[in-house]
Parts: structure tokens; C-alpha cells; sequence
């Protein structure tokens, strides 16, 4: 019986020991080096990406990701209209992060410069799992051929 119990208290304390290890390992992966990746096949999450792009992004990209009449060009005050967010538009041109930084701090705090433009940041409106969500909703919107060839857009930014 007292064999028993001591070969039980092994077990126990190295059960606890694993789970101590395990939890280190699961919560000491650096924060700052998590990798931004759309979803586009996490139908929770394009659900509710669809519910965040209705009320904050379809206003200006269209409620079917077809953008502002005459996007390229430059409306009197100089600034260009919101260009679409399906196929026929470049936001597939772009790697995840980038999307992802755009949409949270807006255009001027990527290209770091003075660009006075009409796409809103979302850092105070969104959390970053809502922003990660309507990018991964837009994604999923695209034809299979045109999300593939993001995926290696996004493998190669990650690369670099
Ligand atoms: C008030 C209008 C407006 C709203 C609302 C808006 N955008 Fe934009 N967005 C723009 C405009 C205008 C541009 C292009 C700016 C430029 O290049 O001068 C743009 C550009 C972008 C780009 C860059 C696209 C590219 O190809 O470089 C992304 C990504 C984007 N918007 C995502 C979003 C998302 C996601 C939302 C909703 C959470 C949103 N936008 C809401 C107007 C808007």
C-alpha cells in the first residue's frame, strides 16, 4: 500500500512537472514575432468578418467588395476613392501583415510618410482578432486561383 502511494505521488508530481514545462513552452512564444495570417476557410471567423466589414468597411470598399466609381483616379481634392477589395483590385497584391497594418493604423503609418488619404486606421475601433476577421472575409470572397496565388505572396513576405 505505501509502495503504491509513493509510486502514485511519482506520478502526480511528474504530471505536474509536465504540465509546468508544457505551459512554458505554450506561453513563451514571443509575443512580437507572431506571424499576422488570414483565415479565409475559419467560417467563424469570416462570419463575424463579414458582420465587421458591413459596419465598418462596405460604407466606402462596397457592399460587394467592388469599391467607389472610378477608383484610380483622383477626385478633385486629390485624394484617390476606396479601390474594390475583390479580385479586380490590388489588396491581393499585398501580404497579410501588411493588410493587417494598413487596416490598423492606416496608410501614412506604413509608408511612414504624409499622405493624406480617405481610408480610416481602426486601431481604437477593432481588436485585432475583428481586423484579422474582415481581412479573412475579404479573402475568402476571392476565386480559389487568386487566394492560392496570396497564399504565396504572404509565404514569401513572411520569408524575407
Ligand atoms: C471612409 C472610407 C473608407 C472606409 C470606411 C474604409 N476604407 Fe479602406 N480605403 C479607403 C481608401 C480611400 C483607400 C485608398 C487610399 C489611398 O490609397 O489613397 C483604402 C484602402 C484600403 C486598403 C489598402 C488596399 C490596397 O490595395 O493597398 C485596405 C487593406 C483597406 N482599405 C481595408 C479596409 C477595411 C478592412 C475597412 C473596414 C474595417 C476599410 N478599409 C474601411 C477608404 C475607406
Amino acid at each position: 500500500m505505501a509502495k503504491l502511494s509513493t509510486t502514485m505521488m511519482l506520478l502526480v508530481a511528474g504530471g505536474a512537472l509536465l504540465s509546468v514545462v508544457a505551459a512554458y513552452f505554450i506561453t513563451s512564444a514571443p509575443a512580437g514575432n507572431a506571424r499576422i495570417q488570414l483565415m479565409p476557410n475559419d467560417t467563424e471567423l469570416v462570419s463575424l468578418g463579414g458582420a465587421v466589414y458591413v459596419q465598418n468597411c462596405a460604407a466606402c470598399h462596397g457592399a460587394a467588395l467592388q469599391g467607389q466609381a472610378n477608383w484610380r483616379s483622383r477626385m478633385a481634392n486629390g485624394r484617390l476613392p476606396a479601390p474594390p477589395h475583390d479580385e479586380t483590385g490590388h489588396t491581393w497584391h499585398h501580404p497579410d501583415d501588411y493588410l493587417f497594418a494598413v487596416t490598423k493604423y492606416g496608410i501614412e503609418a506604413m509608408i511612414k510618410n504624409t499622405y493624406p488619404n480617405n481610408m480610416p486606421a481602426y486601431e481604437d475601433q477593432l481588436s485585432d482578432r475583428e481586423i484579422i476577421a474582415v481581412l479573412s472575409y475579404i479573402k475568402s470572397q476571392w476565386p480559389r486561383k487568386i487566394q492560392r496565388q496570396h497564399d504565396q505572396i504572404s509565404q514569401r513576405s513572411s520569408n524575407q
